[in-house]
């Protein structure tokens, strides 16, 4: 087994494809401390110091991880509630806190869901495994995006549902597929914005083909949850939608800053993930403290803190695309000699696909080399041959960490990105 695994992480390294984790000392923030970890058997390298950097990688799309009310709140929900919720909850675990989250989340969607109730969980990929595995029995088919999250992919999988995949935004394969469906009950299941590339799910025309072919749609808003929308109530009201056949499941460690998810639906389907869903019942709820965090969260995010930071966030995304073509040396109307270009992400995750993991992966240690940090993504989170640097941006930033990162920028596709 030893010798096997280590000739498999032997391939991996060669193809630039070993992941390598990075300690932060500090909090999620844009300036952050780090440490190397891993190499030598050592979980924090014990020869290197930490280092300054200036980050674009956390999913923090608000800035609220290290908000002082939150942390207020969640001293609050411990003095409250203690730490830990001692018990799955269907046992004993399912603490006020949670409950009220609950009732919050379900207020939140419900000009987008009617007879909307929702349910709380750990994290969402946890969610994503119970959802479709509660609803995919061998009565129905699941329908993928083929960008879809890892967690979606591997929920359909456990699911005993027909599984299968359609190829990025294909309507028209899908509708195909659709209709030549045998099974009394179908789910369309899609990235509300897509976590690698930043575009978003034409969940209007997917609800469309829904009403048409009778299915459901389920959507992940890990990352348009508290940044789109009136009152960053997500993807379904930045669309205006409103549909009984509309599940949405929402993780609340990315802009919500704290942890754990939620899927909001019609209260019978959540009564039926509270009776079935594996992933729900057979695992110890999240702390009560961190539900009780969540509500002071969402208040942020629904009140006028919430509005100014989307539009301070949109700013920067502003600045981010309009001053790329220039720091890559683009001429109007020609592609960048590097051949990188950012995708068609009008959100906080812009990636700019540098093409080949090396690539990347030099992308990334020239920009660390000017003290920024930004993740080098590489197959097989993504298709072979659009390794990129995923750059995301959070209400934290400044203009001028936006401009740091331009210059940067323009010094890595000299060095890494050079053609040959
Ligand atoms: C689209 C999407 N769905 C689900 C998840 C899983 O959520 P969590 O990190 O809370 O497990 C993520 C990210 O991690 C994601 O990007």
């Amino acid at each position: 087994m030893l010798k096997h695994l280590a000739q498999q992480l032997a391939e991996r390294d060669a193809q630039a494809m070993r992941r390598r984790r990075r300690v932060t000392e500090t909090a999620c923030a844009p300036q952050q401390h780090i440490s190397p970890s891993d190499d030598g058997g050592h979980a924090i390298d014990p020869d290197a110091a930490p280092r300054e950097v200036l980050a674009f990688c956390s999913n923090d799309y608000l800035g609220l991880a290290n908000h002082p009310a939150l942390i207020e709140a969640w001293a609050e929900g411990a003095r409250l509630y203690g730490v830990g919720s001692g018990a799955s909850h269907l046992i004993s675990g399912h603490s006020r806190a949670h409950a009220l989250l609950e009732d919050d989340l379900a207020e939140m969607l419900s000009p987008h869901l009617p007879e909307v109730r929702a349910l709380s969980f750990g994290t969402g990929y946890l969610a994503n495994l119970a959802l479709l595995t509660a609803l995919g029995d061998e009565h129905t088919s699941i329908y993928s995006d083929v960008l879809n999250h890892a967690s979606l992919f591997d929920g359909a999988r456990l699911a005993k549902a027909s599984a299968y995949t359609y190829p990025h935004h294909d309507l028209a394969g899908l509708e195909r597929r659709l209709a030549a469906c045998r099974t009394p009950r179908k789910l369309i299941v899609t990235d509300g914005v897509f976590s690698m590339d930043g575009d978003l799910a034409r969940v209007p025309e997917l609800l469309a083909l829904a009403e048409r072919f009778d299915a459901w749609i389920v959507v992940d808003d890990a990352h348009g949850f508290g940044v789109l929308g009136e009152q960053g109530r997500g993807v379904l009201s930045h669309f205006g939608l409103r549909s009984e056949r509309l599940i949405c499941m929402g993780t609340l460690g990315k802009a919500a800053g704290v942890g754990g998810a939620f899927v909001a639906a019609h209260r019978t389907v959540i009564d039926w993930l509270v009776q079935s869903a594996r992933a729900y019942i057979y695992t110890t709820a999240a702390p009560p403290a961190m539900a009780h965090t969540l509500r002071a969260s969402l208040r942020l995010i629904r009140g006028a803190e919430g509005d100014r930071r989307r539009q301070h966030l949109g700013e920067l995304i502003g600045a981010l695309r309009s001053g790329l073509p220039a720091a890559l040396g683009v001429v109007p109307g020609a592609p960048a000699a590097s051949g990188w270009h950012l995708t068609d992400s009008l959100t906080a995750i812009q990636p700019l696909i540098v093409g080949g993991s090396a690539e990347a992966l030099a992308a990334a240690a020239a920009l660390e080399a000017q003290g920024l940090w930004v993740p080098a993504i590489r197959p097989p989170t993504v298709p072979a041959g659009s390794a990129r640097l995923r750059i995301t941006l959070s209400a934290t930033h400044s203009a001028g960490d936006v401009n740091r990162l331009l210059a940067a920028l323009a010094v890595a596709a000299r060095t890494a990105g050079a053609p040959e």
